[in-house]
């Protein structure tokens, strides 16, 4: 018998009139680990969001065991042993992990204060009980996104959930936290929990889990045994089509250095090795500059220092030859340096303005006059940059409203707009699709043929192969090798290096 069963959901948003969910039946078993796939804007977060009370269906019902439930908030699906981890994270960074986790269920003295210690132990508890480790007096700033994953998912066992729905936990973690948190799941789904994981990443699916459920365009269009598919198969549900990540590089036309990193080193507080150990880096006009390396071993430091977020310890930045070391993101951005971060939604948009708002913030100024917004100017710019990167919907509602994918798409659209000559990249698919991936990296290969000089970040081998002139590998702060990317370098290679396996002292 299905443990959870979900019945003819329907649901249409009318601020926009998209039918997120059309007659969605949907099941899972108990003690399953289930994987809910599809392409951007499917449908997945608002079927989730309806079983955890957060969004109310037009049509359908739900039933838990047999029975049906009413679920009309978080807080009723809390009772009923549901748990969900968002999409996007909701923790309070000032706040330590213990204050995050009791949030909402606090334990209280004299009725009235927030007792700290007894919040502490309570959570050191549950932290003991599934056998985690981490420290719960922490503040959330200081962690990492695997370990804020893990205090997402804390919470939820905090409030003693049975069925743990996670909405694409793996998009930001690095390979080695994905291997750690499908630890914890399989372990979670031994004691008796049981698990719905939405993910991109046909390759998780095959890993994590038992079934899997394909939807597309609101419907659902699949259900099968994961043994059953292969990923050829689960694509081809999900687009209606075989898809498959291709590039055309054309030979890069290589012009003047446009960004020069010199001997840059960075210090971390209470680390044996710099994060970032003298840092050389050029990368040319029509050239694009691939940096490979596991997570914890620079990337994500290299990005804060080039993007103007942190200071150098030492060492030089040049743009054009001029320094811009000690610029801040502001400055950098005024000068014309572009940046997609890899945490798009923090650091890239402001979730509460409209779609155009967001799309403009970087060029505003092209549609101003006489410092009033010239309106229809730049609903048009908007309306064709949605239409170019097939964003859905009015470029009037907030940019809360779209589907995570579609999030992306905007300020990667914005960013790749701006008149610019050198942009950084930071995970630029993370969370997308693959038709939408196919997408952005035509879109970065057009700007590469215009002569921009390309930074790109990433954890994705086969990206930073198909995409780079010149790989740069790094590990444990270091550049370990700059190879060309004639064709003749294999992922293993890369692998070595990347790996700490192999160096070269460039
Ligand atoms: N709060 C909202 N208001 C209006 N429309 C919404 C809202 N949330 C989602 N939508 C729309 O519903 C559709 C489905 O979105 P949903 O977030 O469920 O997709 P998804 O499958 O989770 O996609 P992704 O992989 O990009 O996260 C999209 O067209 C989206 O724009
Ligand atoms: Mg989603």
């Amino acid at each position: 018998m299905a443990y959870l069963r979900m019945r003819g959901i329907t649901k249409m948003y009318p601020e926009n009139n998209v039918l997120a969910n059309a007659e969605v039946d949907f099941e899972v078993r108990r003690n399953e680990i289930h994987a809910l796939v599809g392409e951007n804007g499917a449908g997945k977060s608002t079927l989730m969001k309806i079983l955890y009370g957060l969004e109310r269906p037009d049509r359908g019902g739900i039933e838990l065991e047999g029975r049906p439930v009413h679920i009309g908030s978080p807080l009723e699906a809390g009772r009923l042993g549901i748990g969900m981890v968002h999409q996007h994270f909701r923790l309070i960074p000032d706040f330590t992990i213990a204050e995050n986790v009791v949030l909402g269920v606090e334990p209280v003295r004299r009725g009235l204060f927030l007792d700290r210690e007894k919040a502490q132990a309570s959570v050191r508890a549950v932290i003991q009980e599934y056998g985690f480790s981490i420290d719960p007096s922490l503040r959330v700033r200081e962690l990492t996104v695997g370990q804020m994953q893990v205090v997402e998912i804390i919470k939820i066992l905090y409030r003693r959930a049975q069925l743990l729905i996670l909405d694409e936990p793996t998009s930001v973690l690095t390979a080695q936290q994905i291997q750690k948190l499908f630890l914890t799941l399989r372990h979670l789904r031994d004691i008796g929990k049981t698990v719905i994981i939405i993910t991109h990443k046909l390759g998780e699916v095959k890993e994590i889990s038992e079934r899997v459920t394909v939807m597309r365009a609101g419907r659902v269009v699949a259900v099968r045994d994961t043994a059953e598919v292969d990923e050829r198969e689960l694509s081809r549900l999900m687009v209606g089509k075989a898809a498959s990540l291709q590039v055309r590089r054309e030979p890069a036309a290589r012009g003047r250095a446009v960004l020069e990193l010199r001997q840059v080193c960075l210090l971390g507080r209470g680390q044996d090795h710099p994060l970032l150990d003298r840092v050389d880096l050029t990368v040319h006009a029509g050239e694009l500059v691939g940096v490979a390396g596991v997570g914890g071993n620079g990337l994500a430091e290299l990005e804060d220092v080039v993007s103007g977020l942190r200071r150098v310890s030492s060492g030089r930045i040049l743009h054009d030859g001029q320094e811009i070391t000690r610029l801040d993101a502001r400055e950098l951005r005024r000068r014309g340096l572009a940046y997609v971060p890899a945490d798009r939604l923090h650091r890239g948009s402001s979730l509460t303005s409209s779609v155009m708002e967001n799309m403009i913030i970087a060029s505003h100024h092209r549609f101003l006059r006489g410092g009033v917004l010239r309106r229809r100017q730049a609903e048009g710019f908007a309306s064709r940059l949605a239409e170019r990167f097939s964003i859905e919907g009015d470029p009037r509602v907030p940019i809360g409203t779209l589907s995570g994918g579609n999030i992306q798409k905007v300020i990667l659209a914005r960013e790749l707009a701006s008149r610019t000559d050198f942009i950084l990249f930071s995970e630029p698919t993370w969370g997308l699709d693959v038709a939408s991936s196919e997408f952005i990296y035509e879109r970065i290969m057009e700007i590469r043929g215009q002569g921009l000089a390309i930074l790109l970040l990433s954890s994705n081998l086969d990206e930073i192969l198909s995409l780079a002139d010149t790989l740069v590998v790094m590990y444990r702060g270091r550049v370990v090798a700059r190879l060309a990317n004639s064709g003749a370098v294999s992922k293993e290679l890369v692998g070595e290096y990347m790996l700490g396996l192999k160096e070269d002292r460039p």
